[in-house]
């Protein structure tokens, strides 16, 4: 199953750092790709740096046109937003499924087309805390721990230690 990120409302400069989080993010927690609906180079040369260093061959890309990239998808369609149906009651349903995934987040206000193009509006807690939040939550709860050990075989490995730092 193959997982992709879609954000919606990506402000180019103003809001890179959290974009980069956000593709960090997918990126740690199992996810293949991070589509914004605005170009970034920039965050696209940051992730690229990390996928050198650390492993793995996550991508970041765009779209112009996103409510197409969403019709279009092969797949299921997973729009997080507080006023959807709470992740733990829906997730044994969403991953009975094992289709693609479009996992979409927003960073301000979500069209409310979004609503009705999702094949599953969730909710991670109704309380407004943050897509990142979000998304970690989401991706953990999908893959169920999982992807956390995932092998990145990259360059640097990092040792877990009880203090200090080992990277080989
Ligand atoms: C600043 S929040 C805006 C909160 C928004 N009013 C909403 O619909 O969730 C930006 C994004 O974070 C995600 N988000 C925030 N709280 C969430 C929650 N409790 N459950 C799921 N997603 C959430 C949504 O993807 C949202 O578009």
């Amino acid at each position: 199953m193959n997982v992709v990120v879609l954000r919606l409302g990506h402000r180019y400069a103003r809001d890179k750092r959290l974009s980069t989080h956000v593709a960090l993010t997918a990126r740690a927690f199992g996810a293949s790709e991070v589509v914004f609906d605005a170009p970034d180079t920039e965050v696209r040369k940051s992730i690229e740096a990390v996928n050198r260093a650390w492993g793995g061959v996550f991508t970041v890309s765009w779209t112009g046109n996103w409510k197409k990239y969403v019709k279009d998808f092969p797949g299921d369609v997973i729009h997080l937003t507080m006023y959807g149906l709470h992740v733990n009651l829906a997730i044994d349903g969403i991953r009975k499924s094992s289709s693609d995934k479009l996992v979409v987040i927003g960073s301000q206000k979500v069209p409310a087309e979004m609503y009705q193009l999702a094949d599953f509006n969730i909710a991670v807690g109704s309380q407004p805390h943050s897509e990142v939040a979000a998304l970690a939550v989401f991706l953990d709860r999908l893959f169920e721990t999982r992807e956390l050990d995932m092998d990145f075989n990259g360059l640097k490995k990092i040792v877990p230690q009880a203090r200090g730092k080992k990277i080989v």
